[in-house]
């Protein structure tokens, strides 16, 4: 199927697991899988913007992970640290629009410093923009969202009434991009894991079995071939939608 007959989704967000069990049905060290994992995103990256994907939204760290081991965290850490030194000049040379959502505050001051120049140096690029989940829940995206709109009506700035729909996702993540078209997650397990959940509202769910390092770009364009099939309603009857 070429490109051109499909309906490419405008935004789309991966939940990429499966890095440790990669790693552990060869043997290896989970370290190992996170390693491999990365080539993944690098590849992932590469097709998303070649396909002309406008949003390419990535789980990389979650709010709950902290509770892993703590020789894997720093691992962690250390390799996100090294790949925004080593593949921030790539991104930039190729237009895409860098930038981490979460809550940035429990990193090291210097990874802080990182992200913020990365984000920086490639804010004005008119190309895809790559989101990196880093310290991310959606609870908390709400939670914030929910508090920044406390503090304005406590300011007087807003009324109660100003609260809806619409001001509390101005304040979410991801608020200035297309709206979510499509969650793939890899690594076999059927849930969201706190990832985007108020985003994910009418995005299609696409779960496969590939363990991350090894979801290749065959199989990314298996899981836009998928979504080009369904049919999106958002609420209305079948009938309704196809007779445009
Ligand atoms: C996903 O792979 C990467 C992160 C959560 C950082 P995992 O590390 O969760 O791999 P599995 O699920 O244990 O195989
Ligand atoms: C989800 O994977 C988070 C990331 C991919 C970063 P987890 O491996 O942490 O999810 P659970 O714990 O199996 O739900
Ligand atoms: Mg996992």
């Amino acid at each position: 199927m070429s490109k051109s007959e499909i309906n490419i989704p405008e935004h789309v967000a991966i939940i990429m697991d499966g890095n440790g069990r990669w790693a552990n049905l060869q043997g290896k060290t989970r370290v190992t899988g996170h390693k491999a994992g990365v080539e993944t995103v690098r590849s992932t990256v590469t097709t998303a913007a070649k396909l002309g994907v406008k949003a390419l939204t990535l789980f990389a760290f979650s709010s709950e992970n902290w509770r892993r081991p703590e020789k894997e965290v720093t691992v962690l850490m250390d390799l996100f640290m090294f790949v925004l030194t080593r593949e921030v000049k790539r991104l930039h040379k190729n237009n895409i629009r860098f930038q981490v959502i979460g809550d940035l505050s429990r990193f090291s001051e210097k990874l802080q410093k990182n992200i913020h120049a990365a984000e920086q140096l490639t804010l004005q690029n008119s190309g895809m923009v790559l989101s990196i989940a880093a310290n991310y829940g959606g609870r908390w995206d709400i939670t914030y969202a929910a508090r920044q709109l406390a503090e304005k009506v406590a300011n007087d700035e807003i009324t109660v009434a100003d609260i809806t729909e619409s001001t509390l996702n101005d304040y979410t993540s991801l608020a200035d991009l297309p709206e979510l078209d499509l969650l793939i997650r890899t690594g076999g397990d059927l849930r969201i894991s706190n990832f985007l959940l108020w985003q994910a509202a009418y995005a299609e769910f696409y779960f496969t079995d590939a363990l991350w390092p090894d979801f290749n770009e065959q199989q990314f364009m298996k899981a836009i071939e998928v979504f080009d099939q369904r049919e999106r309603r958002f609420g209305q009857t079948g009938e309704q939608v196809t007779k445009k």
